[in-house]
């Protein structure tokens, strides 16, 4: 059988660091030995499918999931996925799930002293269209306390994963917005040790996509690792 070309391996220093003391869950779950290289196969370098019928319009709109609009601020969040080679990634799943305005999470292991809104469930998808494009509308998301540390808070964020078309290019991360004066204190955006690639989880206001007399938009542009090689047909 011919050799299967893989997914490049992140740069040094592009992804969270797996142990990072400053936060304090990654000690308990960061591998303590050294990591065994995998070469990629075939379940590796595949993955699923998904068709515009799988859609729901209300999915990628989460102020439009209840009978009323949610409370706080509403913005537009689009951009592009693109692969290393700056291909764009047609069709694939992004999702993404966030806290409401205030800081909450709809979820039972969310105890912060803040507002639920009966109106936002704070999780969408949708799929990116030909050119790779995705867009989302969304409230502004809270900033919230963890125990991680006294006195720890999140900068404000909003959750995303990326399918890509193969196992090996599932992207999870997070979305931060610029001028966010938590940032320079969150552990989590800081185990990325190279800091562009820490600027680059942080969106860009945009006015191309604000639009007038209704809601601010930010632009967050995702890459996904590309080849190892050309993949040829035949
Ligand atoms: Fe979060």
């Amino acid at each position: 059988m011919a050799p299967i070309a893989g997914y490049r391996r992140p740069f040094l220093g592009t992804q969270p660091n797996y142990l990072w003391p400053a936060y304090r869950s990654s000690v308990k779950r960061a591998p303590s030995k050294p990591l065994v290289y995998l070469p990629h196969t075939l379940s590796e370098v595949t993955g699923p499918s998904f068709e515009n019928e799988i859609v729901d319009v209300k999915a990628c709109d989460l102020t439009k999931q209840h009978p009323a609009a949610p409370l706080g601020e509403r913005i537009i969040v689009s951009g592009r996925v693109l692969d290393e080679d700056g291909r764009p990634v047609r069709n694939t799943l992004v999702e993404i799930w966030q806290a409401n305005a205030a800081g909450r999470y709809l979820h039972k292991r969310d105890q912060h002293d803040a507002p639920l809104d009966p109106n936002f469930s704070g999780n969408g998808y949708t799929l990116t269209d030909s050119d790779g494009r995705y867009r989302f509308v969304t409230i502004k998301p809270g900033e919230y306390p963890w125990r991680n540390h006294v006195n720890a808070w999140r900068p404000a964020h909003i959750h995303f994963s990326i399918f890509g078309p193969a196992f090996a290019m599932r992207l999870v991360t997070q979305m931060y917005f610029p001028g966010d004066p938590l940032l320079p204190f969150d552990p989590i955006f800081n185990a990325t040790a190279d800091e562009l690639a820490r600027k680059r989880l942080i969106s860009a206001f945009d006015w191309e996509s604000t639009k007038s007399e209704w809601a601010l938009g930010y632009r967050f542009d995702i890459i996904l690792s590309g080849r190892e090689a050309t993949p040829m047909e035949g």
